[in-house]
């Protein structure tokens, strides 16, 4: 099983706001275009993206970008489960997803993908199923990695039956790090890779926010929201040292920690993806390292 572990960059891009205008308002293709351009131009070859990122809109955009650079580079993740013939519903089915592959295949106009995620659970599909499918797939050489995002973790167990899920993604960041103990454990005896994703909590981690932006975040109470503000004072002051900011001290600490595989910050902005490429060369001292982690630990 030691072999399972697959090979990834430490740090890649998310690009649900690439294309992504289903889900974000004001956002603009040649933007997109843009981000996805630095992050290759600065070394950054892992692109986390998703059929619901603009449906496959964010796949295309990626895939014309990629017609201008060595293919063999990057390693494009994609997911799917949203089934546009029914609604958006959820679909594990194996006829799904493999229909979803190869749909993606094309948008991305590639022959392969490195890691394709079933993006959220359905209620019906045994969940051994579905991977056995992807894993079809896998041995026909369209996807290298099996992935499955959003599972609980018997959901993950019971995809993983056959030891077949090379990677999880799931949301983690250090204000919210549930997995830490309901996932990681089992993710660490099987083998299995970690993506965090919101890494940035959506912005907030980045320290670009204040106390009066409490409501764009309403998931936290008002102490908690006071207590991340306090504790992103003291990040900034360990960044200082670096000479780095806030965001790319943050991203420094996730590319420390042994458990997550690669970190997938998103940008809405090509300066974003510049400003974040920035946290591979920062590089923390143990003192600081656990500093950062005990200052959010009650999340
Ligand atoms: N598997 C899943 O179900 C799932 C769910 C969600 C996300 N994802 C993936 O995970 C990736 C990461 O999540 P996310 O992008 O939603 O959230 P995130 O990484 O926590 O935050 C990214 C956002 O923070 C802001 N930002 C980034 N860098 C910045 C910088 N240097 N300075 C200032 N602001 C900065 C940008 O938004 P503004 O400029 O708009 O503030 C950017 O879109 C996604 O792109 C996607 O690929 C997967």
């Amino acid at each position: 099983m030691a072999e399972k572990q697959i090979q990834i960059p430490k740090l890649g891009l998310g690009t649900n706001k690439v294309g992504g205008h289903n889900l974000f308002d004001n956002l603009k293709d040649e933007n997109g275009y843009e981000v996805v351009r630095q992050a290759l131009d600065d070394g950054i070859e892992l692109l986390d993206t998703a059929y619901m990122y603009g449906k496959g809109r964010s796949e295309e955009i990626i895939g014309d970008v990629l017609q201008d650079y060595d293919r063999s580079k990057v390693i494009i993740a994609t997911k799917a489960a949203q089934d546009p013939q029914n609604n958006m519903e959820l679909n594990n089915s194996p006829e799904f997803l493999k229909q979803s592959v190869d749909d993606a295949l094309k948008r991305l106009k590639t022959d392969y993908i490195d890691i394709f995620y079933i993006h959220f659970p359905d209620e019906k599909t045994p969940k051994y199923e579905a991977v056995a499918a992807l894993n079809e797939l896998k041995k026909s050489g369209k996807i290298k990695a099996i992935g499955v995002s959003n599972f609980s973790l018997d959901q993950i167990k019971e995809a993983n039956r056959d030891g077949l899920v090379d990677v999880v993604e799931d949301n983690y960041s250090l204000v919210h790090r549930d997995a830490e103990k309901n996932l990681w454990p089992y993710l660490k005896a099987e083998n299995i890779a970690f993506v965090p994703y919101f890494p940035l909590a959506s912005g907030l981690l980045t320290g670009k926010y204040s106390m009066d932006a409490h409501d764009k975040f309403k998931n936290f109470s008002d102490e908690q929201f006071k207590n991340i503000i306090d504790a992103l004072a003291e990040v900034k002051a360990i960044g200082e040292k670096h000479d780095a900011t806030v965001a790319q001290t943050i991203l420094a600490w996730y590319i420390a920690n042994p458990m997550i595989s690669t970190v997938i910050p998103g940008a809405r902005l090509a300066k974003q993806v510049v400003a974040n490429a920035g946290s591979l060369k920062v590089q923390l001292s143990d003192d600081e390292y656990k500093k950062i982690d005990s200052l959010f630990g009650e999340f």
